[in-house]
């Protein structure tokens, strides 16, 4: 569960986002965020599977990364958050710290595709980057026994390609919540 500080600091960061958006600033100048709900369902099932290696692909100016952060800090893990832009990034380095959870995340900033291989028994990712790579990125993931993978956007872009690839495993089980714009929820099993 999220701490009122913590909501608030996700409620800020949203706001700025709807507020861009009225704007119609261009894209490489609005933040794009993950939906206050999804932040909630993500912190809650993280820290329900006790997840100790976390990791965020595409963690931008933070808030999954606090959502993240608070499940490692209640399970004693660590949250990789990979992001390729760099303010975004100190954006988000700046409010962990402000929240008092710059112990429990490593900051990487970089392209996910070279980070992500070095990350290993992976128990708990989030997939929040350009579209076009989920599928790539899903495939590059080192995952632990039971680890729990979830994918942004799948209802808002329409992902079903994503969708199918992860259901073609055979030894997955995944379902698309509606909550947010949309998670594909994926787990593998525990052998
Ligand atoms: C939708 S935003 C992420 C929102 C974030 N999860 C949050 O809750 O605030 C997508 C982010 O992915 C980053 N990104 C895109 N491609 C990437 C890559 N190959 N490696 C790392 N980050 C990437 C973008 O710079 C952008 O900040």
């Amino acid at each position: 569960m999220l701490d009122e500080l913590k909501r608030e600091a996700i409620a800020r960061l949203w706001k700025r986002k709807l507020d861009q958006d009225i704007q119609k600033l261009p894209k490489s100048e609005r933040h794009r965020n993950l939906e206050p709900a999804s932040a909630e369902f993500i912190c809650a099932l993280a820290t329900g599977c006790r997840a100790r290696r976390l990791a965020e692909i595409g963690g931008s100016s933070g808030i999954s990364t606090i959502a993240l952060a608070e499940a490692a800090r209640q399970s004693g893990g660590r949250l990789t958050s990979i992001e390729i832009e760099p303010t975004r990034q100190s954006e988000a380095r700046e409010s962990i710290a402000a929240l008092g959870l710059a112990e429990w995340v490593e900051f990487v900033l970089g392209d996910a595709g070279d980070v992500i291989p070095k990350c290993s028994e992976l128990d708990f990712v989030l997939i929040d980057c350009e579209k076009d790579d989920y599928i790539r990125f899903f495939d590059l993931l080192n995952l632990a026994p039971g680890a729990v993978i979830v994918a942004d956007n799948i209802l808002s872009h329409d992902l079903f390609d994503y969708v199918a690839h992860v259901r073609r495993r055979s030894d997955v089980e995944s379902i698309t919540l509606p909550i947010g714009k949309g998670l594909e929820v994926t787990r593998v099993p525990n052998y």
